[in-house]
């Protein structure tokens, strides 16, 4: 696949953490940003780019921000919270799950409703690049909502990849491990991601694992295959 520019990018989140350095490295390469967040204040600092308060788990205004971007080439979908509570599934609240499903899975699947349609109208070759996480392909016991709502954003960026395969859209799933930002104090540079994530969209790369978590991937794969109890992740050394 050709190396792409994009020339008009939205990035949903974009007002902290991965978002906004998406928003920011986009920016520096002379993409047009339209940016969303539900914190409308946090998006500014982008010259002449369009700001759009959106809350991604309603879909209607989902429908609006894309009616909002007819020119967009890359759509970044990477709205997400954590959750109150990242205990045991019996141990987290229902208005919790609901919360978290409608912002991180609800959020993708808005994003995709609303955009793909109006993507593969223009004929053009376009991109889809989905925000996901480590937590969507290991499962930490830990993870709340958040683990498994992530393991859904995994299906559906999969599902979108595979019925989008013969099409010029392309999607890349960004799966990223701990990353600094309002969500963690601690974990790698968000503008470093923001940079890994656009290569490998521009490359048309599907997912974006971590190198050291790789092995822990097919160690899942084997042990879910064998029957073999789930194990703790762990990353190479
Ligand atoms: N930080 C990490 O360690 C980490 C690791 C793996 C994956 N992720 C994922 O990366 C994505 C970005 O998270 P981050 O680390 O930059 O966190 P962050 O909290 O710094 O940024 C998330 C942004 O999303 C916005 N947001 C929250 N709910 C929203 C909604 N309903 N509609 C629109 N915007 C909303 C917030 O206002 C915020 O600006 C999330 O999907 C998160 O799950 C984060």
């Amino acid at each position: 696949m050709a190396f792409m520019h994009f020339t008009t990018a939205v990035v949903t989140g974009a007002a902290s953490g991965i978002g906004k350095a998406l928003a920011t490295r986009l920016h520096e390469a002379g993409t047009r940003l339209v940016l969303a967040d539900i914190d409308a204040d946090g998006l500014t600092g982008f010259g002449a780019g369009t700001a759009v308060r959106t809350d991604v788990s309603d879909a209607a205004a989902m429908e609006a921000l894309a009616a909002a971007a007819p020119d967009a080439d890359l759509v970044c979908l990477n709205a997400g919270i954590v959750g109150k509570d990242l205990g045991a599934p019996w141990e987290v609240a229902p208005e919790d799950w609901d919360r978290v499903f409608a912002v991180n899975l609800g959020g993708v699947v808005n994003g995709l409703r609303a955009f793909v349609p109006r993507l593969l109208a223009t004929g053009r070759p376009g991109h889809i690049l989905i925000t996901a996480s480590l937590a969507g392909l290991a499962t930490f016991p830990a993870g709340g909502a958040y683990a498994a709502s992530k393991h859904a954003v995994v299906a559906v960026a999969e599902q979108a990849a595979l019925t989008l395969a013969d099409t010029p859209i392309g999607v890349t799933l960004l799966c990223p491990a701990l990353v600094r930002s309002a969500m963690s104090p601690e974990g790698e540079d968000p503008l470093d991601i923001a940079d890994t994530a656009l290569a490998a969209a521009r490359a048309g790369e599907f997912a974006v694992v971590p190198k050291e978590w790789g092995g822990e991937i097919v160690r899942r794969g084997r042990r879910l295959a064998s029957g073999a109890q789930p194990a703790m992740p762990a990353p190479d050394m």
